[in-house]
């Protein structure tokens, strides 16, 4: 089986693919997770101002009996995958790591979830499934690191008529974002590729651009569009001590935005609920 999986890396991934999994393989043998939060989906607590809980809760809602069939594209090592089996779906994680998929298949056996969660080695690119296979597919944080025109045609393709893909991503529309990339501050803080704990960077990810924005709209029927982060993305110009404090900024941004449009707009985190209508 690894000679097969290894054969496939070698013959089907292009370079980027080929890159981006020989990072997360690498990655996941240091920055193996070892437990799960399910709270995101199982507290009676809300929390509007946190991207994460609002996806997990956004899915959450979609669910109706276990026969659903949810796609989670570049799973990862299998963490919002666990919590969206624990809701009840009946889940495939694909993503183009083997070592990260080898960690999904370790923490959903951990709670005893394996029969409920499938994960398999592929490229978003190329889904090895039927056309109208799935109710439900979420992205977190992966459109971002594919080829999304390819990507998006693909997810629709696999995605039932009235099916809702929930994506969750950095984006690069926004106006702090191109003063961002002026001369100035890429030379104060360049982008370059880490495997840092909190802000893991692959050599070829890029925040989504205003066009491949579009494209999601004119591929779906865009239901929410939900922003957040812009005090919250300055976090890192604090001292590390203080970074699980992150919340309260998430909550100051949330106050503003529900105030002010204009304020939303600003956000670099962007949730976006699709359906697909035709
Ligand atoms: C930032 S991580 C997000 C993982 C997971 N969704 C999470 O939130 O923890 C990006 C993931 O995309 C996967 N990936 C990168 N390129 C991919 C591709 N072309 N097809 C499928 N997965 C890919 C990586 O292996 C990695 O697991």
């Amino acid at each position: 089986m690894l000679n097969v999986v290894a054969e496939k890396q070698c013959i089907d991934f292009t370079d980027r693919q080929q890159r981006e999994a020989a990072y997360y393989d690498q990655y996941s043998t240091t920055h193996e997770v070892q437990k799960v939060d399910f709270a995101p989906a199982t507290s009676d607590q809300l929390r509007p101002w946190s991207p994460y809980w609002s996806l997990v809760r956004l899915v959450r809602d979609e669910f109706r009996d276990s026969s659903q069939k949810l796609l989670e594209f570049g799973s990862g090592m299998g963490v919002t995958s666990t919590v969206f089996a624990k809701v009840g779906f009946n889940v495939t994680g694909i993503d183009i790591s083997e070592g990260n998929c080898r960690v999904a298949r370790k923490l959903v056996a951990q709670y005893g979830l394996e029969d409920r969660c499938d994960f398999q080695v592929m490229p978003g690119e190329m889904l090895e499934f039927d056309d109208n296979t799935f109710d439900v597919i979420t992205g977190v944080d992966i459109l971002h690191h594919v080829d999304v025109p390819v990507v998006i045609k693909e997810l629709k393709r696999v995605l039932k008529p009235g099916g809702v893909a929930i994506f969750k991503e950095p984006l690069g529309d926004t106006i702090l974002e191109r003063i961002r990339e002026l001369k100035l501050f890429m030379k104060m803080a360049p982008r370059d590729s880490s495997q840092d704990n909190h802000i893991h960077i692959t050599e070829d990810e890029r925040k989504l651009s205003r066009e491949e924005i579009d494209l999601i709209y004119a591929s779906f029927t865009v239901e929410t569009e939900r922003r957040f982060s812009v005090l919250q993305r300055f976090y890192r110009l604090l001292p590390k001590r203080w970074w699980n404090m992150v919340w309260k900024l998430q909550r100051a941004d949330y106050e503003i935005m529900s105030r002010c449009k204009t304020y939303e707009k600003l956000g670099d985190i962007g949730i976006f609920v699709c359906r697909k209508t035709a």
